[in-house]
């Protein structure tokens, strides 16, 4: 497992409930992984990577985070022979270049929001009167989701796109999608795709949706209010032509597709592609698998997902919360002691030993707390229960994941 977030943590868990997987091993991981050994190794760098995978004899290398896959990481592992769940550098364009995901999308016929790149300060305003009134403005290049704003205000957005172009990065500009937002994770063999459970996220850093954009703070799954026949839509009208696009442009997509959509009026629209499972949408979704992950995402690896029986999820719901470190999304405060970490349903992530031995923040995102239920009401009290007996200073957390789906307040607009 290369990564050392709670999506890796979460991946850990579900392949070491896999009755074929004999042993992991983590690179760099974190304190919580106590499924693997974890190793210092810098994970965007193929050939240290390639070595460690050779050295603990791997038979299947997960790639969670999009930086190495963008990095080639796994071109490096294929090259090795080493099977990869992952794609290659390019195939991961689809999430390292928002311009090649347009293009793509373009090619395929896939409905999304109107965009322009602007690369210069002296085109941004006239760029900007082109859109509102909610500016979209997107860094064009890997951001972790923070790259993003979304606001009323023309001079939020003119700041954002002005910093992205001083720091040599153009940015994409998109008109709005009205409709609530979707994460439908796809596993993808060239032109194989078989959906996950649709997953929201919460991007927001505060309560009701405000403040900043994050990384994502919470997620649940699966969708009371997705209409019936959504995710197969989805699937048909989005994910299976942009595989056949990347197919047929020589670059076939390995691993896993994320589609980022809104449910607009006119149906599915595509507000991003990511190359790799979402964090934190991937905690809530893996703890409902049953089928058995290891098997699954070896034979994605081996080009033999058409013949794995169809995925078997759990019934109920379940929901994850994120506890960050005082002043996330801004620069996180570290080096604060967490206590009651050690509960079941507590993955980790900006987490690590300090110098006494206790656990401590590290990061943004500290850990991320599942609870599973019946229902979403049960999935959410079960989460919330566990962050109960958390403590971490300055630490803070969303307290309205899955509410308003589980208050029946969302809907798609007619
Ligand atoms: N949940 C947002 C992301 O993974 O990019």
């Amino acid at each position: 497992m290369i990564g050392s977030g709670a999506r890796e943590h979460s991946l850990l868990v579900a392949l070491a409930a896999d009755p074929a997987v004999t042993e992991l091993h983590a690179a760099p991981g974190n304190p919580g992984m106590v499924q693997a050994t974890c190793h210092d190794v810098d994970m965007t760098d193929p050939a240290a990577v390639t070595a460690l995978a050779r050295r603990v004899g791997a038979d299947l290398v997960v790639i969670g985070p999009e930086v190495p896959l963008v990095a080639g990481v796994s071109d490096a592992l294929r090259a090795a022979d080493v099977p990869v769940f992952g794609p290659s550098a390019e195939a991961a364009r689809i999430e390292g270049s928002k311009a090649f995901a347009k293009d793509v999308m373009a090619a395929a016929g896939v409905r999304t929001a109107r965009a322009e790149v602007v690369d210069s300060p002296a085109l941004l305003d006239e760029a900007l009167d082109r859109f509102g009134p909610t500016w979209v403005v997107k860094d064009d290049g890997l951001a972790a989701g923070k790259g993003v704003v979304v606001t009323p205000d023309r001079a939020a957005a003119r700041a954002h796109a002005l910093a992205c172009l001083e720091d040599g990065h153009p940015v994409l500009l998109e008109s709005f999608l009205d409709g609530p937002e979707v994460s439908l994770f796809c596993l993808v063999d060239d032109d194989e795709v078989v959906p996950l459970l649709p997953a929201q996220d919460h991007k927001r850093v505060g309560d009701d949706d405000r403040g900043p954009n994050t990384g994502g703070m919470g997620a649940y799954t699966p969708l009371p209010w997705l209409p019936d026949g959504m995710v197969e839509r989805i699937v048909a009208e989005v994910c299976e032509p942009v595989a056949r696009e990347m197919v047929a442009r020589g670059c076939g997509f390995s691993g896993l597709l994320y589609a980022g959509l809104a449910i607009t009026s006119s149906g599915p629209e595509v507000v991003e592609f990511n190359c790799r499972f979402g964090d934190p949408e991937t905690q809530a979704v893996l703890a409902l698998l049953e089928s058995p992950l290891g098997e699954t995402l070896h034979a994605v690896a081996t080009g033999r997902l058409a013949e794995q029986p169809p995925l078997v999820w759990r019934d109920g719901a379940a929901v994850t919360v994120v506890l960050a470190a005082e002043n996330y999304p801004g620069t996180p405060r570290r080096g604060d002691v967490i206590d009651g970490a050690e509960q079941p349903g507590v993955l980790h992530a900006g987490t690590a030993t300090g110098p006494d031995g206790r656990l401590v923040s590290a990061g943004g995102r500290v850990l991320s707390v599942v609870g599973t239920g019946p229902d979403l009401a049960a999935a959410r009290a079960e989460a919330y229960r566990t962050l109960d007996g958390i403590e971490l200073g300055g630490g803070h957390f969303r307290s309205d994941i899955g509410r308003a789906a589980e208050e029946g307040r969302i809907s798609v607009p007619d």
